[in-house]
């Protein structure tokens, strides 16, 4: 991992890809070959200073890459909690910047040499610049592929350049990758597919969770769940070693996948089961309204004909009765009447005894408009793929 300029996120991106290749299985070796910052040896100074005390203890002492003198001594392993081996620059906190070129080159090639054979990956964090530590980390012979990472700017597109022409025999075209890191996460998407063609690496965006993290001497890799950081760790290194590791990521991606959709399957049920109950209390107020409905129209029928019948009584002359009296008697109009009442008064009262929206309460009709969103949301989720989910951070959300 090289870099034209200082802070383009070298050592961070060397401690992400670490860590992750570790959490797909394969076995991971940091080399700290950065003698003017000793980035990771300052990340894990904390464990890097517990082996120091362990090492001394058993009456050994411990070499960085930058102190282990040819065939005389070895460099001392820190075994991090994340399973990651690291191999610091120093253990004594001398000025590595002091180390002789000589002694460098003979230790690192002691160290890929004893090593090289026992891990799946080796990551030799470099310095920034062309001196010649970085120099010789970059060699053919040394390092089997370079990554440049670079920030996205064009002081630094021209540090990429004057990079690869001051090491023009070593940095090759099928040998060495620009990583472009911290750029402005709408430009990732647009830029990684003709990235790729030029040997550019799928880029990284700038992420506010991984300058949080590095304050605490952590990573923003969320190898639980899952975080937007990571899938686009995930895109770069599969854009990097893609074969090699593919069916390892597929692996992981299924099981957060799992995981992650769990929580939405709960809340699925939930909103489901809350639906049944809202038709269930829809339906009998729907039946209790039909039923005052019914109870309105009788009353007011019986009234009617109630009515109808005192009117009926009372009235001694009149060409109405007159008339009906010949043609008909009282028990025959009757039948008539209800005949009447019976065919045609349900059609005409049918919008009055049904309603014809059931729900008549805005607040009730409200719920059910917002329930019905919500289990459509959780439906979509249910089917999403994996990237989806996490980059929603769906586990700890409540979908509302
Ligand atoms: N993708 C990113 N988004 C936001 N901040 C980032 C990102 N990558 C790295 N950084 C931040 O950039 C700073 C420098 O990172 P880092 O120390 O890894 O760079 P470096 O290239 O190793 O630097 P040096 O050349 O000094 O060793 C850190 O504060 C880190 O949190
Ligand atoms: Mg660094």
């Amino acid at each position: 991992m090289a870099s034209a300029k200082g802070g383009s996120g070298k050592t961070v991106l060397t401690s992400t890809f670490a860590s992750f290749l570790c959490a797909l299985g394969k076995k991971v070796l940091m080399v700290d070959t950065d003698a003017s910052t000793n980035g990771l040896t300052l990340m894990y100074l904390k464990e890097v200073m517990v082996q120091a005390e362990l090492a001394r203890s058993e009456k050994r002492e411990p070499k960085g890459s930058f102190e282990i003198s040819i065939l005389k001594n070895y460099a001392e392993i820190v075994s991090l909690e994340s399973g990651i081996d690291l191999i610091p620059s120093t253990f004594s906190f001398q000025n590595t910047e002091e180390c002789e070129i000589a002694k460098f080159r003979e230790g690192l090639k002691q160290i890929l040499r004893d090593h090289s054979g026992n891990y799946d990956f080796i990551f030799l964090d470099a310095q920034a610049g062309s001196d010649s530590f970085a120099g010789f980390c970059m060699k053919r012979g040394v390092s089997d592929q370079v990554i440049i990472v670079s920030e996205y700017d064009p002081l630094s597109a021209a540090g990429i350049e004057r990079l690869k022409g001051i090491f023009r025999d070593d940095l090759t075209y099928d040998r060495t990758w620009v990583l472009l890191n911290k750029m402005l996460p709408d430009f990732v998407q647009s830029f990684s597919d003709f990235l790729e063609v030029a040997k550019y690496l799928s880029p990284i965006p700038w992420d506010a969770e991984v300058v949080k993290s590095y304050a605490r001497r952590r990573l923003a890799l969320n190898l639980e769940s899952g975080n937007e950081f990571t899938l686009a760790i995930i895109q770069t290194l599969r854009s990097f070693i893609g074969i090699e590791i593919e069916d390892e990521v597929n692996n992981w991606l299924n099981s957060r996948s799992a995981l992650l959709r769990e929580p939405i399957e709960i809340q699925y049920d939930d909103a489901n089961r809350e639906m049944k109950l809202l038709f269930k209390i829809i339906k009998s107020e729907e039946r209790k309204q039909i039923r005052k409905r019914w109870l309105t129209l009788s009353m007011f029928l019986s009234a009617a004909f109630s009515l109808f019948f005192v009117i009926w009584n009372v009235t001694d002359d009149g060409m109405t009765r007159s008339f009906f009296k010949q043609k008909i008697n009282n028990e025959q109009l009757l039948l008539v009447l209800l005949g009447i009442v019976t065919v045609f008064i349900p059609f005409i009262l049918r919008d009055f005894i049904i309603p014809k929206t059931s729900i008549e309460d805005e607040n009730t009709k409200d719920r059910l408009r917002r329930l019905q969103d919500r289990l459509e949301k959780l439906d979509s989720l249910r089917r999403a793929n994996v990237d989806v989910l996490i980059k929603y951070n769906i586990k700890n959300s409540i979908i509302n």
